[in-house]
């Protein structure tokens, strides 16, 4: 589940979500112009620092839906966006015609055919990327692809940010159930509904250590700006 996109001119916020249990079976039962209750934004989004030059995107399954606002962002600042958005198969992809509609190349790779597979798209990515601390990599959706844009800001030089996801209880801070488990300077794991869901991820050069820390923007974002993920 997440913030798809927003039309700031007709006042909507489009929400995408996938069918699973009891709660989201209930969502579908809303019908048009029906009143919901709802808090927020809470949180922090992803944030396209200001030198970001170049915007790629790692979106896999539901995950890429967390994407598409960053991609419509980008393009409406002038940044180039590529987006690879990976799902078992061409029936379960989402988020290309959205995607398209900004303007954005996107390449859907699948499961099914094989061309999903991690180290062929670190090879492609790996000789096309180009080699400077301005690109942004934004993950969502998958460990794997998270790990391969590690390998990529090593070789190439990029900076990582990655939308986490978690159940919530309060989304508020208070339950700490949401911890990501990471060690912080502070004796708190940080906290995904509070200090995320958006998350900068550090990696070291020489070593294959990582770290989730949160982002610079400030930590209740505007609604226009806000991005999450289910
Ligand atoms: C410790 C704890 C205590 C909780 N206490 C309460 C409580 O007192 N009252 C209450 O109303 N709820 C509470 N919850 C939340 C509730 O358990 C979940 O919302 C519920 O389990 C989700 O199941 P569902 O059938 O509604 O959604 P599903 O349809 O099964 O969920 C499908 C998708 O929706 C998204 N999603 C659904 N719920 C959440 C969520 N909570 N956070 C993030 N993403 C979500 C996820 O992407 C998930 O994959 C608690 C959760 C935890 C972990
Ligand atoms: S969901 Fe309660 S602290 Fe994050």
């Amino acid at each position: 589940m997440a913030v798809y996109d927003v039309n700031l001119a007709d006042g909507l916020l489009h929400i995408l979500y996938g069918v699973v249990g009891a709660g989201t079976t209930q969502l579908t039962s809303f019908s048009p112009g029906e009143e919901m209750l709802c808090v927020g934004p809470l949180g922090r989004a992803f944030d396209l620092v200001p030198d970001t030059r170049h915007l790629v995107l790692l979106g896999r399954g539901i995950g890429i839906c967390s994407l598409t606002l960053l991609a419509k962002q980008a393009k409406l600042i002038g940044v180039p966006v590529t987006a690879i958005s990976s799902s078992r198969s061409p029936d379960s992809a989402i988020g290309s015609d959205l995607y398209r509609a900004h303007g954005v190349h996107v390449r859907e790779v699948y499961d099914s055919d094989g061309s999903s597979h991690v180290q062929r798209l670190y090879d492609d990515l790996e000789r096309t990327m180009p080699q400077e601390q301005s690109t942004l990599i934004a993950v969502c959706g998958s460990r794997r692809l998270l790990q391969m844009a590690g390998n990529l800001a090593r070789s190439r030089g990029a900076q990582i940010q990655v939308s986490l996801e978690a159940h919530m209880a309060c989304g508020l801070g208070y339950c700490h159930g949401c911890a990501t488990g990471e060690r912080s300077a502070t004796d708190e794991s940080p906290l995904i509904c509070q200090d995320g869901p958006a998350f900068s991820y550090v990696v070291q050069e020489t070593t294959t250590s990582s770290r989730f820390q949160a982002s610079v923007s400030p930590s209740r974002s505007s609604p226009q700006s806000r991005s999450a993920t289910g």
